[in-house]
């Protein structure tokens, strides 16, 4: 799907997204009431106005096409254990992938050519690489089951609805557990763990257990050796 697609995709409930703007100065809206009636449409965002700024995937639109194609056709429906086979194709598409890196074939990655994968990282079921910008996973680190690892997001404050692109960057020996959503913008520093089904909206501190939404340090963990 495009940016613009997913863009769209992403709108989710705009009727009620009017009614949100000064909330800290304005009445609450009526319980139960008509909340458009209030306000008036349109003053927000009008993604008739959305573009993708020029450049802002890093490659050409026809390539973007090709690597989703390729994804589709040769990346996902590859046997589990063609790791060699799916660390080719993501380098052939401008991925730096470590040796050693286990990556399973229902990963989804928007743009390969933004991402790095450090040797013997593993990228588990179901994750969602969505590099608007650049992402980087250390070495020796693992990214659970489902999680979404977010490296771009709009800027609400404009009426055209801009895409940005903002790095994640996870750092060697990490754990990141099944289901968890990584904010644009974020860090984690080595040895941190998040547990499984956390919110990371800000970076995170080297050598700590992080817990929950918005995820919080719990204790610290013991490195051996
Ligand atoms: C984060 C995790 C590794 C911590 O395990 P642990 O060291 O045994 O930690 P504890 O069970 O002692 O929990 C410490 C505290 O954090 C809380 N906590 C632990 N995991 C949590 C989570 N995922 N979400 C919210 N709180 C959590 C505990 O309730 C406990 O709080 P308390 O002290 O107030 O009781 C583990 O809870 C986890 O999430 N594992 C992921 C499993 C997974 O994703 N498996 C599939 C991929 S292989």
């Amino acid at each position: 799907m495009s940016a613009r697609g997913q863009a769209a995709e992403r709108g989710g409930n705009m009727r009620a997204a009017p009614a949100l703007r000064g909330a800290a100065h304005a009445p609450p809206p009526p319980a139960g009431g008509d909340v458009e009636a209030i306000t008036e449409p349109g003053r927000y965002q009008d993604l008739s106005l959305f573009k993708v700024p020029a450049g802002f995937r890093g490659r050409p639109g026809w390539y973007v096409q090709l690597w989703w194609v390729v994804q589709a056709l040769l990346f996902r429906p590859s046997p589990q254990i063609a790791y060699g086979w799916r660390r080719m194709l993501l380098r052939c598409f401008g991925a730096q992938v470590g040796v050693g890196a286990i990556i399973r074939p229902t990963v989804r990655v928007t743009y390969p050519w933004k991402v790095t994968i450090g040797d013997h990282a593993w990228i588990g079921d179901d994750v969602t690489l969505y590099s608007l910008g650049p992402i980087d996973i250390g070495a020796h680190s693992v990214v659970s089951q489902k999680s979404y690892i977010c490296a771009g997001d709009h800027d609400y404050q404009t009426v055209d609805f801009a895409i940005r692109g903002r790095p994640v960057r996870i750092g060697t020996q990490v754990w990141v557990a099944s289901d968890v959503f990584i904010a644009p913008g974020v860090t984690i520093a080595d040895g941190v763990v998040v547990g499984a089904r956390s919110t990371v909206i800000r970076s995170l501190q080297k050598g700590f257990v992080y817990v929950g939404n918005p995820a919080r340090a719990v204790k610290p963990r013991d490195a051996n050796g």
